[in-house]
């Protein structure tokens, strides 16, 4: 696209936004979004085109890690603006050819959309025109049971996606829900999180007592709390 030249402004969905519903052909038969995805969080992500080098990493990555997502109560959808066939000689290709860093044999079982129509893509701002008019970005959206959307990270076309973080976030998202409190940089389970501090306004019952020993505030408007490993990881997978 010239420089200079206008670039149509689409709406595209935001955080807090409901997301777009859809119905689409992949490779695992029709799905219907977001009646087929009620109860569990949905992460709906893009990549520009099968046989390509950096999405093939991305996917032998994510299909690898889809049991821990499966386990977090997370079903995955991929989506590009190729068709089924291409979709379906991709992926046996990944299975039956690919090895990379230790991964092999590796076989993607959720669904990845045929977008060729572009219609799935162009609802969820994935066509992004400055970086590729006719491939869709690296963009993952996280939509919670409820169908709204948590999360958007968008990435180039050119460097692949960070899977351990794209996990974090999940857990992170879940967690943050369940407990009532927010998650410091780089947060893990079994870190610190952070809570209101005490006598502030909101979440009543989650306001903390100077007293607790769990709670340390470092200054008046930023109070972490204590919050056991394995008490997140019972709350927040299989939920
Ligand atoms: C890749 O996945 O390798 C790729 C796809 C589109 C543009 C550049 C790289």
């Amino acid at each position: 696209m010239e420089e200079n030249q206008e670039r149509e402004i689409v709406a595209m969905p935001r955080i807090g936004d409901k997301a777009p519903a859809f119905t689409a052909k992949t490779t695992q038969g029709e799905i219907k979004f977001p009646d087929d995805y009620k109860g569990h969080w949905t992460i709906l992500f893009s990549h520009p085109a099968d046989f390509t080098p950096v999405c093939t990493s991305e996917f032998m990555t994510f299909g690898k890690m889809a049991g821990q997502f499966e386990e977090a109560n997370c079903k995955l959808i991929g989506l590009s603006v190729d068709g089924l066939y291409s979709h379906i000689a991709w992926l046996r290709t990944i299975k039956e050819k690919i090895e990379f860093k230790g991964m092999k044999n590796i076989e993607i079982k959720f669904p990845l959309i045929d977008d060729v129509s572009m219609n799935v893509a162009s609802k969820f701002g994935m066509i992004q025109p400055g970086e590729a008019a006719t491939q869709a970005v690296r963009a993952v959206f996280y939509i919670d049971p409820r169908g709204i959307i948590r999360t958007i990270i968008y990435y180039p076309l050119s460097i692949g996606r960070n899977f351990d973080e794209l996990y974090r976030v999940l857990i992170a998202l879940k967690t943050t829900d369940e407990f009532a409190c927010a998650a410091p940089a780089d947060w893990r389970p079994g870190d610190e999180v952070i809570v209101p501090p005490a006598g502030s306004c909101g979440m009543a019952e989650q306001r903390m007592s100077k007293s607790d020993p769990d709670v340390t505030c470092h200054d008046w408007f930023f109070c972490t709390r204590k919050l056991d490993k394995d008490e997140v990881l019972k709350k927040v997978l299989k939920k």
